[in-house]
């Protein structure tokens, strides 16, 4: 692992616990690593723009190498999105949890990079469609902060975890299928009750930055 692409998803920025934690990540990385370099791209406090009409027509354009130069103007975000993500070899998205899912920045910049032709493909048989991812060699790592409790697997709350479920799906979808996901929870319950689940996380993270 030599080229780390940390995606922030909150929009908060020193109040953030999922930043917070994913920073602390990423030092232990480095300092396992030194020679590791590392990319930060920021889609909570920045505007990742929604996918439109435009977008899509461009996207899923018959014919892609004549696509013409408006709909490739159309797709330069999202090149330049696809681009810095095949060329680090760990993913780490901070990722809070809002409204069972993921923020709407994250989700846009998702929205970016699960791109047909460039990181998964889409192949007839006998008309019917088949999906092959075209990502290869890459980890992910998911650190999240909820303010709920028991979200985590086997929890009283997973089912109402979208969030995990739909970052591991859709990174699953273009071929990134080795995905950790480390959570802080309880930021609405009382201060230590949080902390002790902060500092929980924070163990945890330091033993995968070891292993990744
Ligand atoms: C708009 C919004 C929606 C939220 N939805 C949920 C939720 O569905 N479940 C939950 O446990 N916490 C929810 N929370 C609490 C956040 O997950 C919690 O504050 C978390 O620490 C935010 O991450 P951050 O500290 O990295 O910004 C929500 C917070 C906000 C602001």
């Amino acid at each position: 692992m030599n080229r780390i692409l940390a995606v922030h998803g909150s929009p908060r920025g020193e109040r953030s616990h999922s930043r917070r934690l994913t920073e602390g990540f990423i030092e232990a990385c480095l300092a396992a690593r030194p020679r590791a370099v590392l990319t930060r791209r920021e889609v909570g406090r920045a505007s990742i723009p929604h996918v439109g009409e435009p977008f899509v027509a461009a996207a899923f354009y018959p014919q892609p190498e004549s696509r013409p130069p408006f709909m490739q103007a159309d797709l330069a975000l999202s090149d330049v999105l696809v681009d810095e993500l095949l060329a680090h070899d760990l993913l780490v998205i901070s990722a809070p949890m809002y409204n069972f899912s993921i923020p709407s920045g994250l989700k846009a910049w998702l929205d970016q990079i699960v791109r047909l032709g460039r990181t998964f493909a889409v192949n007839q048989d006998n008309g019917v469609a088949h999906y092959e991812p075209l990502v290869r060699g890459k980890q992910a790592v998911i650190i999240t902060s909820r303010g709920g409790h028991g979200f985590g697997p086997g929890g009283p709350n997973a089912a109402l975890n979208h969030a995990d479920s739909l970052l591991c799906t859709a990174l699953g979808f273009i071929g990134i299928e080795d995905v950790r996901v480390v959570a802080a929870e309880g930021e609405e319950s009382d201060r230590q009750v949080f902390q002790a689940s902060c500092a929980a996380a924070e163990r945890e993270l330091v033993k995968l930055a070891a292993n990744v």
